[in-house]
């Protein structure tokens, strides 16, 4: 009987170095409050994803909100209708209204083109998502930003490790944020991250994170408490040294896939990349030529014990608190992408299981 196949499965370090580090905890007693592995992660994080300031804090989508408050933003931002429902939800938890700027059909990432349609006098930024870790035209987006005097944040929570022309994708934009959820590449348990190499915005990132404290007995201003602690940053510790592997492992796992499925390209296409980016083979999505294949093919995979997942589905334009705005393109792709089982350990023979299943719901084996 072969085995069940999730989308994903939490990457984990041998047990015996992850218990050496709660041995160290255990000993100092210094389980929280910016411990010496919360300083350590951030320091070799600083140094892994090339940004001059990197906040380690509770979860992604804090890291969004906390991205907000940093820059002061309110009124209209422009965002993608093509991302993980938090990108959306931290702007109207923030009190912010998100204008949907469609997004573009080869790399999935928001159009700069779109967002330039999209400005209004009320715009005060742009939140954009480096989909599947494919990045956004960072350079094209950065000029629209500063001609129109708009801030811009990219949600990095996908783009581990990428890069664009050899660019770190943490250094673009005013801030860029980051996921350690156990389901990302590098993951802490749950854990993200607020980067910037901005020396202002990353002071009040500093205090915002840690109830707005300037020493125990003053404050610099409003805060709240988005710190991560030291059993989290420990995980991260033991993973970070094997994210180069695994990455790798991650890029042959793409090349089998593309080698089994892609030949079928009238059936099942693949988001292509931006040009001249070095990425982190993350996640396997797979672009159907319509629902109903999506569809037939997701209940066979089932039946097989395999499961991918829709993501992103529903588009974020169809969320019961947003106006709808431009996501034409992004609503009628979202229904026809499926991301394949990927994670670390899968086997060739686990691929071929997949792809075959998955053809064959095609009429293409
Ligand atoms: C694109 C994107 N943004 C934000 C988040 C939120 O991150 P978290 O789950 O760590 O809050 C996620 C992942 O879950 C994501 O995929």
């Amino acid at each position: 009987m072969s085995q069940d196949l999730p989308v994903t499965r939490t990457t984990l370090p041998p047990f015996d170095e992850y218990v050496e580090r709660l041995r160290g905890i255990w000993e100092r007693g210094h389980i929280t409050n910016h411990g010496p592995l919360v300083l350590e992660l951030e320091a070799r994080l600083r140094e892994k994803l090339g940004v001059r300031h990197l906040f380690f804090v509770s979860n992604g989508t804090l890291a969004l909100q906390i991205a907000l408050r940093a820059l002061e933003l309110n009124g209209e931002i422009i965002t993608t209708p093509f991302s993980y429902v938090a990108t959306t939800s931290s702007l109207v938890w923030e009190r912010c209204t998100p204008v949907f700027a469609d997004i573009e059909r080869d790399s999935l990432t928001i159009s700069p083109e779109r967002v330039a349609q999209a400005i209004t006098p009320r715009t005060t930024a742009v939140l954009a998502t480096h989909v599947y870790g494919n990045p956004c035209r960072v350079d094209a987006l950065a000029a629209l930003c500063r001609e129109r005097g708009l801030k811009l944040v990219y949600d990095a929570a996908h783009a581990f490790g990428v890069s664009v022309d050899g660019r770190p994708i943490a250094g673009f934009g005013d801030i860029s944020t980051f996921s350690f959820h156990a389901t990302k590449l590098f993951h802490t348990v749950e854990g993200g991250a607020v980067a910037t190499n901005d020396d202002a915005l990353a002071h009040r990132i500093s205090y915002l994170r840690n109830f707005g404290h300037n020493g125990q007995e003053a404050f610099f201003g409003l805060g709240i408490n988005g710190k991560n602690c030291e059993l989290h940053a420990a995980m991260g510790l033991c993973l970070l040294p094997r994210i180069d592997a695994l990455i790798a492992e991650r890029r042959a796992l793409h090349a089998e896939y593309d080698r089994r499925l892609l030949a079928n390209t009238q059936l099942l296409r693949k988001p292509g990349p931006t040009p001249g980016a070095a990425l982190n083979f993350a996640y396997y999505p797979v672009l159907f030529r319509d629902e109903v294949s999506l569809l037939r093919a997701r209940t066979q995979l089932n039946a097989a014990g395999i499961s991918p997942r829709r993501y992103f589905f529903p588009p974020l334009s169809q969320l019961p608190y947003v106006s709808r705005g431009d996501s034409a393109v992004a609503e009628e792709i979202s229904p026809r992408v499926l991301c394949l089982p990927l994670f670390s350990g899968l086997s060739v023979d686990d691929i071929a299981r997949v792809s075959d299943t998955l053809l064959l719901s095609l009429g293409a084996a």
